[in-house]
This record gives C-alpha cells, sequence and structure tokens, in this order.
C-alpha cells in the first residue's frame, strides 16, 4: 500500500466538484488519511510547481494555484500513485477519457480541475505530502471494508 498527493485545484473548488472527486476516491476503495482546506501562498506554488519553473506557462500556472482555495488530501492504498493518476486522466482534459475526473469536469488545460503526484517521478508523493502536510497532520487507521476489498 502506497499514499499519494492529491489536490482539488482552484477551479475544480471554485465549481463544487470537491465532494465529488473524494466520492470517486471512497468508491474506488482509497482510505483518506489527510485533508486540508486551504489557499496556497506564493512561495508554496513555486515550489510545488518547481519543476516546471521557467517554461512559458510558469506564471500562470503560480498565480492561478494561489488565486483561490484547494483541498489538499493525501489518499492511501494500492498502487494509489498510478491509480490516482488514472482516475485523473491524461493533463489535458481535451484528451482525458470520459469517466476520467479531467475527461468529465475539464475542457482546459490550464483549469485542469485536479492535481495527482506523478507516478514517472519518484519520490514525489513524498515530496509533496511533505510539502504540504506535517506528519501529525496525517491520520493512521484502519478502514473496516479493507478485508473486503483487498484479497
Ligand atoms: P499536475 O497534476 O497539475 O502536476 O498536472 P500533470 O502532472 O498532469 O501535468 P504537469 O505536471 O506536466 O503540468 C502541471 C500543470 O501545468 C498542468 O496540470 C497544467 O495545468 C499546466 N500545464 C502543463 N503544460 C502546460 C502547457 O503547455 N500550457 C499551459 N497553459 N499549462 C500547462
Ligand atoms: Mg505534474
Amino acid at each position: 500500500s502506497e499514499r499519494t498527493f492529491v489536490m482539488v485545484k482552484p477551479d475544480g473548488v471554485q465549481r463544487g466538484l470537491t465532494g465529488e472527486i473524494v466520492s470517486r476516491f471512497e468508491d474506488r476503495g482509497l482510505k483518506l488519511v489527510g485533508a486540508k482546506f486551504m489557499q496556497i501562498d506564493q512561495e508554496l506554488a513555486e515550489e510545488h510547481y518547481g519543476e516546471h519553473e521557467g517554461k512559458p506557462f510558469f506564471d500562470g500556472l503560480v498565480e492561478f494555484i494561489t488565486s483561490g482555495p484547494v483541498m489538499a488530501m493525501v489518499w492511501e492504498g494500492d498502487d494509489a500513485i498510478r491509480q490516482v493518476r488514472r482516475m485523473m486522466g491524461e493533463t489535458d482534459p481535451a484528451d482525458s477519457a470520459p469517466g476520467t475526473i479531467r475527461g468529465d469536469f475539464g475542457l482546459d488545460l490550464g483549469r485542469n480541475v485536479i492535481h495527482g503526484s506523478d507516478h514517472e517521478d519518484p519520490g514525489s508523493n513524498e515530496r509533496e505530502i511533505d510539502l504540504f502536510f506535517d506528519e501529525d497532520e496525517l491520520v493512521d487507521y484502519e478502514k473496516v471494508d479493507e478485508g473486503w476489498l483487498y484479497e
């Protein structure tokens, strides 16, 4: 089992999609171990998106991600990093299959509703979890359905 960092971006929060997105991860059987409704400041935004510094869309990306509240979360489960990415769809909602979060709720690359740790960037999940959460803000607990979700 592994943990992945997931965030409903400001467009998703403003459009009232937070509950729907949380429901999808719950329905899948993933376990919520941390959640924080917050507004990201400039410094955190630049650190979080550090890999994109210098790219033409970087300033707009930082401006957007700091423009309103986000719902930052940590979800846990078997293969959680990759499974969450699959549920999110492609980076561009226009290329995302219906049934995925971006494919169902987005149309534009710069307003793609959700962020998830990159499964092709090992360690990005731990880096992002550490960036947004203190250790004591993550909850260790057993969920009653675990015996029914996993063989
Ligand atoms: P995140 O979960 O937000 O990290 O998305 P991602 O991992 O699917 O994509 P990536 O990390 O490559 O890019 C980060 C974010 O920058 C994306 O979610 C897009 O909103 C935005 N972005 C990426 N590429 C472009 C681009 O070419 N143009 C614009 N305007 N935005 C981009
Ligand atoms: Mg990314």
